[in-house]
């Protein structure tokens, strides 16, 4: 199964654009699976709720209908982050399609920053969705990496990839590292699609770090890319790889735990 992330710089506030910037895109894809990242149809940086209401959609508007037709018509999965409105309240939220028309949405959990101040958390918990028996595949967003929770919780309820789209201001130094880690904890795969370039509030800058990656389950890098770099980043992977959590004859890392000595 190929794998593929997107790495780019969403135009602030111009969904129309985002969403031509990401049709052109897909027309040189060839994956399977493809992760685009966090609020890639409306930017980060929003001033205030009212400029966040002005661009975010309902889980049937203009973005979410442009995944599912790329899903239907590329033949492949698409996870991609977007603005999510529902009635007063707006989610930071990932929508997952599939090719036959089904799509789910995750609401983010953990909530980085300003975004408290706009969002609403996600009460939800972690999804894993299962595409037949080609894919069972989990969905976090961004700031969810510092929480070891979530990567867990989605590997308890079977995931083999865990798609993560990002928006990660974050040294790349800091949660590289730490998405191999949760690769190497739960023997998983991740795909990290983190946007690249800036945004500006007034004096205020916020820089994207790019560097996206796809780790495999023992931890290592299967692919990654500069800062700079725009465009797919790809992997061809096996799911069931994740399903062997045995590193020895005497350890499996799933019937060693120990979770009546753990707190919660
Ligand atoms: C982040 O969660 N967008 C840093």
């Amino acid at each position: 199964m190929i794998v593929s992330a997107l790495q780019f710089c969403p135009a602030f506030l111009d969904v129309d654009e985002n969403l031509r910037t990401l049709s052109a895109w897909f027309e040189s894809c060839n994956a399977d699976l493809v992760v685009l990242p966090e609020l890639c149809t409306t930017g980060y940086f929003f001033h205030d709720g009212d400029q966040l209401r002005s661009v975010a959609e309902p889980a049937d508007g203009n973005s979410c209908t442009l995944f599912r037709d790329m899903a239907r018509e590329y033949q492949c999965a698409v996870v991609a982050g977007f603005a999510e409105r529902d009635g007063d309240a707006c989610y930071n939220s990932a929508m997952t399609a599939f090719p036959d028309g089904s799509s789910h949405v995750y609401r983010k959990v953990h909530l980085f920053a300003e975004e408290k101040l706009h969002f609403t958390p996600g009460d939800g918990g972690f999804p894993v969705y299962a595409w037949g028996d080609r894919l069972r595949l989990g969905v976090m967003i961004c700031y969810d990496w510092r929480f070891p929770e979530a990567a867990r919780s989605l590997t308890l309820k079977g995931a083999q990839v865990i798609a993560h789209p990002s928006n990660l201001v974050a040294a790349p130094r800091h949660w590289k590292p730490v998405m191999r880690a949760r690769s190497f904890e739960n023997k998983v795969f991740t795909v990290t699609a983190n946007r690249n370039g800036e945004e500006l509030r007034g004096e205020e800058r916020l820089v994207f770090h790019g560097c996206s990656q796809i780790i495999a389950p023992n931890g290592t890098t299967l692919e990654e890319v500069e800062e700079q770099y725009e465009g797919w980043l790809s992997a061809d992977i096996d799911p069931a790889r994740a399903d062997e959590k045995a590193f020895s004859r005497w350890n499996d890392i799933m019937t060693d735990r120990r979770p009546d000595m753990y707190e919660h």
